[in-house]
């Protein structure tokens, strides 16, 4: 087993003359500290008992145990992705997993390594994870070869990082995978990291740049940012962000504030997101917030509308945070009502029942988007992560109706899944409303959707896979909140096709075409750290026994990294 280097403490020598002094210093020390402690009470407060809420299923009556077999084949699958990428791609962000290849995307530090650690520790892989703690705690987070992207960076390394942190101090990490120094030491990167990220929130608005650079510490736009004098050559005067860039720091950072005592972190999240909170800009539909934003005005520059990829965790997070804060937070309240809000909206104007089809007589409900005043009848698998935290919403703020609607979404998401050839669902997807008074905005045109649709009453618009969590993410609380071992049955009729189509000689291969089941020939070449940081551990968490993580104590990032809720 690979071991964690220790760090001696130097002791002090002892010789008669100074041990007078020495005991007086340490007295006035003592008094000093005392004295301080009185006056300041320190925030770090490493082993508080959680304050949880009452989320889970409570009658198991023994239905909550561990699906052993399936649990252990999942955490198979974990081995292998994390074996292949260690004996192939070790220190690089990704693994390719067809060639054996590495890809680094993610600014070079081990994005894979750093993004899995949670999903190891709660299965309890210690060796896979002692291996791991090693390389983070010689990341050099001070320099980045390219621009950083807060966001990404966030949620990926910093919520890996501090969830490592908290698995630790809520004692489920044993002392000779992890021990107290290298978990100071892992904060202490935590906090390298988030002060090199700190100019990105330097805007008017406190809205975060795109992009930081990390040797002149300045924010950037995004690389695909036009600068021009000219009007005409330009898309927008400013750079521009989606909801989801800009709200998706404020639970890492809660966290990070709660373990370093220091409260900038939450204070330049809540900022952040506080033009789309307190938006002084009326939305037609309640909760719901407009995009693009300009983040020197904080002000919408597009009317994209939706709860889809770039949009989907600023409406998580006004849910989670609810969960994660200290009751004693002045917004709570605000947060919730704007969750509702938005719920509500994407009930009444988002969400629409598919119309039967020649071969297909049922109605399912899917997530469709608004862009510019068109409603769009397209899902993307992204959406899919709307039913679990909708569902996790109707528990936490009592909302019966909620629950029908959540669960009546997860049937869709389910509807795409088993009824392609691979039994996974792709990437995008389209339908006829029921009920529309206009013409549908995307209707079949090849002759191989108009065929889908008449045998599904959907067609695919986008027929990769890419290893993406949302359905199973969505599986997972339905199975903890509900109890019904139906969704703990679909996790694993999707396992099994990732199982069947996905493995490859290196990791789990994403998939060009859902609809065709060609073996290698539908492969392709990538494998994204969230396959190990989501998509597994979702999976896994599943067929555990429910009280790992159970949703009574603990709170998962955008990305499946667990945070204890202390509140
Ligand atoms: C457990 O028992 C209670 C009370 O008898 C019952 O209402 C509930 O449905 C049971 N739960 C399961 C999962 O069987
Ligand atoms: C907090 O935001 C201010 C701008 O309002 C910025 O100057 C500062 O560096 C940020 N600090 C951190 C730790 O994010």
């Amino acid at each position: 087993m690979p071991s964690i280097r220790r760090w001696g403490k130097s002791k002090f020598e002892r010789n008669p003359e100074s041990s007078f002094k020495l005991l007086a210093a340490v007295l006035v020390i003592t008094l000093y500290l005392l004295l301080k402690e009185f006056q300041h009470p320190t925030v770090h407060q490493p082993f508080t008992t959680p304050v949880g809420a009452t989320i889970q299923y409570a009658q198991w009556n023994g239905t909550g145990k561990a699906h052993e077999l399936r649990a252990t084949k999942v955490r198979d699958a974990m081995k292998y992705t994390f074996r292949k990428y260690r004996e192939n791609a070790w220190g690089y962000d990704d693994i390719l997993p067809v060639s054996g290849g590495s890809s680094s995307s993610r600014n070079g530090w081990g994005a894979f390594i750093v993004d899995s650690a949670s999903t190891l520790a709660l299965m309890g892989l210690w060796e896979e994870l002692s291996h791991s703690i090693e390389h983070i705690l010689g990341i050099d987070f001070d320099t980045a070869e390219n621009p950083v992207d807060p966001f990404e960076t966030t949620i990926r390394y910093l919520g890996g990082m501090l969830s490592i942190v908290d698995l630790y101090d809520a004692g489920l990490i044993p002392e000779d995978v992890l021990h107290e120094e290298a978990r100071d030491l892992i904060l202490e990167h935590a906090v390298t990291l988030a002060e090199k990220l700190a100019p990105a929130y330097d805007t008017p608005t406190g809205m975060p740049w795109p992009r930081v650079d990390f040797d002149t510490q300045q924010g950037e736009p995004s690389p695909t940012f036009v600068f021009s004098d000219d009007p005409n050559k330009r898309e927008y005067d400013h750079p521009v962000i989606g909801p989801a860039r800009t709200g998706s720091s404020i639970l890492e950072n809660r966290v990070l504030a709660r373990m370093t005592g220091n409260p900038i972190y939450a204070k330049n999240s809540t900022l952040a997101w506080a033009p789309l909170v307190w938006s002084k800009w009326k939305s037609p539909w309640k909760g719901m917030v407009d995009a693009p934003i300009d983040i020197m005005t904080g002000s919408p520059v597009g009317r994209s509308r939706h709860w889809d990829g770039g949009h989907d965790s600023y409406y998580e997070y006004l849910l989670k945070i609810t969960l994660l804060a200290p009751q004693a937070d002045p917004h709570l309240d605000v947060y919730k009502q704007r969750f509702l809000g938005s719920a509500y909206s994407l009930r009444k104007h988002l969400s629409s029942r598919s119309a039967p089809a020649p071969e297909h007589f049922m109605q399912h409900v899917f997530i469709g988007r608004q862009d510019d005043q068109q409603y769009q009848n397209q899902q993307g698998h992204l959406a899919c992560f709307a039913p679990g935290t909708i569902l996790l919403a109707s528990k936490h703020y009592d909302q019966p109706y909620l629950r029908t609607f959540s669960l009546a979404l997860l049937e869709g998401c389910r509807h795409v899944y088993t009824s392609t050839p691979t039994k996974i669902g792709p990437e995008t997807w389209s339908w006829t409303p029921k009920f529309s008074y206009d013409e549908p905005f995307i209707s079949p045109l090849t002759e191989r959707q108009q065929e889908e649709w008449s045998q599904t009453g959907f067609w695919i618009t986008d027929s990769k896979y890419q290893g993406r969590p949302e359905y199973v993410e969505s599986l997972f609380y339905a199975w903890r909140i509900t109890g019904e071992q139906r969704y703990r049955d679909w996790a694993w009729e999707a396992f099994a096709a990732m199982e069947e189509h996905c493995k490859a000689p290196f990791g789990y291969a994403q998939l060009a075409d859902v609809w065709e089941t060609k073996g290698e020939d539908n492969w392709v070449d990538m494998q994204e750290s969230f396959w190990a940081a989501e998509t597994l551990k979702y999976l896994w968490l599943t067929f555990t026994g429910v009280e790992t993580a159970s949703l009574d104590t603990w709170v998962f990032s955008t990305e499946g990294h667990p945070f204890r809720m202390i509140r």
